[in-house]
């Protein structure tokens, strides 16, 4: 890729803040410290390659019990700390993709700890409630404390759930269940419908469907994997709903170099879009919903403008789809917004928006006109867990006490402009650096090249995930400071410079 000026005057200014080396630039820290050092480590420590030994025989013991192709390593999480994570052969690394994205504020952090030890959570954690039907008395009180703190723009209700694709799939049954009500003039259901819906027939089981994009991801679980196509693995031998699957936009970054081309792009992705649910509706499936991650993460960190979402937004509102927006990934501060969504700049950006991951409880916001009219139509025994209320509760004191807001734009772009310099120093291995706050992935030259990297990095002491076919993804967690960035960078560095 032909880098422009403004990639190029980064790159500079960036190298001034380099030593030189004979491996090639380290990044030497001067404005970032720590501010959490009593719980923190000051740098990675290995001892063995990863898996060392130790993590070697326990993958033994487990494949006897379960399969094991995806486990890394063993984790000993007692001794995990802050954004170091350290495996059960004493290897301490930095950690930049906290379990799938999914842990704010670093590990064994002291503020949740407290929360663990005060007396007055205890009976929360002891005893998990049916929260459809027995909630405990100062469950609404908590919930005001903590998700509806941070309730998007529009939206008054919420309903918790334990995972993302639990999430996903209950926010889907609601978009059919509004869809359907509007349709019947909000008259309850009629005979034929309470019958036919008992043998999985039309029109109590109706032809209705939800537009999702290519690349997406929305989970594992049957409705979710409609809408899920980021790789084949998840979705093969499975049999699935006729639903329509539109193109998502595929830039070219630095998104501002390229703003007329990925203008026509997403033009083009929406005028599809927009077809595909005429053509749904023309086939008698019509869509009742539109499902769209702010950032297709899993699908290899895929970005789009805020005219895109925009858009698509009102393309919704014309033919009368719900908008659900899922930030189970994206949500919760990464992006350096709390909501990534929040970038659009819109008053109204969605009906739905579903949650999980760094929230600690799943779940989803809502508009009043999707509340359900009767009990038990979304439903499950837990919903939820009260306990992770108590947990998120203190993890939104902290991002407001420490700003980590702020905190995760400043690392972001210490991150971003380090990727920009590493793809600028190593074009033929790196391209396509792109980010949102720290919600950062660059993508390497195939998949094997890419894999190779992760692993000679984590030998080295910084733990990375992949993403999408041949991209690396940065998922550091919302406490990692200019610091770490640098730590991270020293460490990418070297790796690349030994890469043949
Ligand atoms: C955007 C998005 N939606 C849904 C899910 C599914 O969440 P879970 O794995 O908790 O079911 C994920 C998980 O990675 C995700 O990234």
């Amino acid at each position: 890729m032909a880098f422009s000026l403004l990639t190029r005057q980064l790159t500079a200014s960036l190298q001034q803040n380099l030593r030189l080396t004979t491996t090639g630039c380290r990044y030497v820290s001067k404005t970032a410290t720590k501010t959490e050092s009593e719980f923190e480590y000051d740098a990675p420590s290995m001892k063995t390659p990863v898996p060392g030994p130790k993590s070697k025989e326990l993958l033994r013991q487990l494949g006897d019990i379960q399969n094991v192709g995806a486990v890394h390593f063993f984790c000993n999480y007692e001794e995990s700390k802050g954004n170091y994570l350290v495996d059960a052969d004493g290897n301490r690394m930095l950690d930049a993709y906290t379990q799938i994205s999914s842990i704010p504020i670093g590990y064994n952090h002291p503020a949740l700890m407290k929360v663990l030890t005060n007396p007055n959570n205890m009976s929360a954690f002891v005893n998990r409630a049916a929260l459809g039907i027995l909630p405990p008395d100062n469950f609404p009180e908590k919930l005001v404390e903590s998700l509806l703190s941070i309730t998007p723009s529009g939206m008054s209700r919420v309903q918790t759930m334990s995972c993302g694709s639990c999430s996903n799939e209950n926010a889907f049954k609601t978009m059919f269940i509004l869809y359907r009500n509007k349709e019947r003039g909000y008259n309850g259901p009629s005979e034929e419908d309470i019958g036919t819906c008992m043998i999985n027939q039309s029109p109590g089981c109706p032809e209705l469907s939800i537009l999702s994009f290519m690349g997406a991801f929305h989970g594992r679980t049957l409705g979710c994997l409609a809408t899920t196509h980021s790789k084949p693995i998840h979705k093969l031998d499975i049999p699935t709903f006729d639903w329509p699957v539109a193109p998502f936009p595929k830039l070219q970054y630095p998104l501002e170099e390229f703003v007329r081309e990925n203008a026509q792009e997403e033009a083009r992705c929406l005028e599809e879009a927009e077809d595909l649910i005429v053509k749904w509706r023309q086939k008698g499936k019509p869509v009742a919903g539109i499902v769209i991650e702010p950032i297709q993460a899993e699908g290899g960190d895929n970005h789009a403008s805020p005219d895109f979402f925009s858009k698509l937004r009102n393309i919704a509102r014309k033919h009368g789809c719900a908008f659900h927006v899922d930030e189970v990934q994206t949500g919760a501060g990464a992006t350096g917004k709390f909501w990534a969504h929040e970038h659009w700049g819109l008053d109204d950006p969605a009906d739905i928006v579903s949650f999980s991951k760094k929230m600690l409880t799943g779940g989803y916001f809502h508009k009043d006109e999707l509340m359900p009219e009767k009990p038990y139509r979304i439903f499950n025994t837990w919903m939820g867990d009260p306990s992770k209320n108590l947990f998120l509760a203190e993890v939104l004191n902290v991002i407001r006490r420490e700003n980590l807001l702020e905190e995760v734009t400043r690392s972001g772009k210490a991150l971003l402009n380090g990727l920009y310099a590493l793809q600028a120093q190593y074009p033929h291995i790196l391209s396509r650096a792109r980010g949102q706050g720290t919600f950062c992935a660059v993508d390497a030259r195939d998949d094997a090249i890419r894999d190779s990297i992760l692993i000679k990095t984590r030998n080295k002491g910084a733990f990375l995930g992949s993403c999408g076919e041949r991209s690396i993804r940065f998922r550091p967690a919302l406490v990692f400071k200019e610091y770490h960035v640098h730590q991270l960078l020293n460490i990418l560095n070297d790796v690349l410079a030994e890469h043949k």
